[in-house]
């Protein structure tokens, strides 16, 4: 994940993803829940400005939860849910390049792969990595 995310995550953190959702017109940012339990979060948020009808969109799941479709089933509802409640046209997420599980995650949630970003990241390591650019139009 990028360094976006905090590691380790205070209860700072947490209100401060729950405050996301305080006071706007419509939730962009959900739970992951499995059986009553948060297992994820993921959500989006539009650009604005000259880039107005386009936003970024990601998420995240506890590695427990890894390899049941559930980020799948999760991209898929949400996303759709940006572009047509959301009222967005254009949805992008970048991933690092070695990131296989987020790329298959994106493309069977119907995102196409627009480009290569080189060495756009820097890992939790320092390592450079490249970054994927895919994006879903409405
Ligand atoms: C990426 C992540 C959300 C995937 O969640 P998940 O619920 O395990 O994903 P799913 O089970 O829905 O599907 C994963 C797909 O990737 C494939 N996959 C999983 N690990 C893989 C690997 N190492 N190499 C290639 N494919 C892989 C699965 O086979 C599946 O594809 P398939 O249905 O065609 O077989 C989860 O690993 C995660 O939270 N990672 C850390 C945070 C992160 O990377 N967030 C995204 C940042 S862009």
């Amino acid at each position: 994940m990028t360094r976006a995310f905090p590691h380790p995550y205070t209860l700072g953190d947490a209100q401060r993803w729950l405050d996301l959702n305080t006071n706007v017109p419509l939730a962009r940012h959900f739970a992951i829940e499995v059986d009553g339990t948060l297992t994820g979060g993921i959500g989006f948020d539009p650009y604005g400005g000259e880039r107005d009808g386009a936003g970024s969109f990601g998420y995240w799941l506890g590695r427990k939860y890894w390899g049941r479709g559930i980020a799948t089933e999760a991209a898929r509802i949400l996303s759709g849910y940006a572009l047509k409640e959301g009222g967005l046209r254009r949805l992008e997420a970048l991933v690092f390049a070695e990131n296989a599980a987020s790329v298959r995650v994106l493309e069977k949630a119907d995102f196409s792969l627009e480009g290569v970003l080189r060495q756009h990241y820097l890992d939790r390591a320092g390592r450079v990595c490249d970054a994927l650019l895919f994006a879903r139009l409405s």
